[in-house]
């Protein structure tokens, strides 16, 4: 799609989710936005955790007075002068600095005119940095998403809790697709683990919902067939750790019933924390390390731009996927 098109037909939203904390979401979407920028595109990253902001931080922006913050206070309603300059071409920020942290979740219905703004801002893309669990703005982030990156690391805690992010989602778009109000009752008892009626997993649910309502189960269908997050493993150290994002993918097939792509993983890189503390992005901080180089190609791939090659040795020797 070239940027004519996009301007038409709005920005497209990335969100950065995974349900644990500290997996690495705000350091890759700073990263991929600069990468996205550097690649001609106009972008946008927004920083959608109130409750812990710091992308600004990762992209070496001072505090901003101004932030989402101010569009869920409805002091402001114009998404478009929240943006601030990141000192990057092609690239403004969206922070999520000075919260009321007594209300940092927007209400619903603010949430979906942020929704609605946000695909109209002036990019080509808009990243969301969402926090982590699975409070419901923090999945209507994800939703809203026109890509949906779940972000998780090579540990146990990691996958559990992405695991139950992706459910958290996936249970919430289907209970805002379907109609019916018994159809809808049938998804929030399914939500429920040890639930009644049996339902353990969403074909037990999809079953139900059919025998239920046809026409619903073809909504059902349709709905798992548009929900298709984007796995990225950060933190990698080893070649058994680069397979993660092919289980990962195929527990979507099996489980959901869901198509999961694998985008692609980040080394596990010691100039990470050093850019961090440096508060430069790492593709500036050091252009050649690994970070910076498998972030590129990430970025590449979401563009549709080919992705060059990266020597075999600086992922354990595995195909890249
Ligand atoms: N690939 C990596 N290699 C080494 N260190 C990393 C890598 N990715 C992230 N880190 C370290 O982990 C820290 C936490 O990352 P980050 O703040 O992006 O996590 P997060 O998922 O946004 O957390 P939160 O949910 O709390 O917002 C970084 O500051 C960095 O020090
Ligand atoms: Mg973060």
């Amino acid at each position: 799609m070239t940027r004519d098109d996009r301007t038409a037909v709005g920005a497209r939203i990335l969100s950065l989710g995974g349900g644990k904390g500290g997996v690495g979401k705000t350091f890759i979407t700073a990263n991929l936005a600069v990468a996205l920028a550097r690649a001609g595109y106009r972008v946008v990253a927004v920083d959608a955790d109130l409750e812990g902001a710091n992308l600004h931080t990762c992209l070496g922006v001072p505090t901003p007075l101004v932030s989402l913050a101010d569009f869920v206070a409805q002091r402001e309603d114009d998404l478009g002068k929240l943006l601030i300059d990141s000192g990057e071409p092609n690239l403004q920020i969206i922070a999520g600095t000075h919260a009321n942290l007594a209300e940092a979740q927007p209400s619903h219905l603010r949430r979906v005119r942020l929704m609605r703004s946000l695909r109209q801002l002036p990019a080509d893309f808009v990243l969301l940095d969402l926090g982590a669990g699975i409070h419901a703005s923090v999945l209507d982030y994800f939703l809203v998403g026109d890509e949906g990156l779940l972000v998780l690391q090579p540990e146990p805690t990691s996958v559990e809790n992405a695991y139950s992010f992706l459910r958290a989602a996936f249970y919430r778009r289907l209970r805002l697709a379907m109609v019916g109000h018994g159809v809808r009752k049938l998804v929030t008892q399914a939500m429920d683990q040890r639930n009644e009626r049996g339902i353990r997993t969403p074909h037990d649910l999809l079953r139900e919902v059919e025998a239920l309502d046809p026409l619903e189960g073809r909504r059902f269908v349709e709905t798992m067939r548009a929900f298709r997050p984007r796995i990225v493993i950060n933190g990698v150290r080893t070649a058994e750790d680069v397979k993660l994002g092919f289980a990962v993918s195929s527990v979507c097939r099996k489980y959901f019933g869901i198509e999961g792509d694998y985008l692609g993983y980040v080394n596990h890189d010691d100039a990470v924390r050093r850019s961090v503390v440096a508060r430069k992005p790492v593709l500036d901080f050091q252009a050649g390390s690994d970070a910076a180089i498998y972030l590129q190609r990430i970025a590449h791939k979401l563009a549709g731009l080919p992705v060059g090659s990266v020597s075999a040795d600086r992922a354990g020797g595995e195909r890249r996927p």
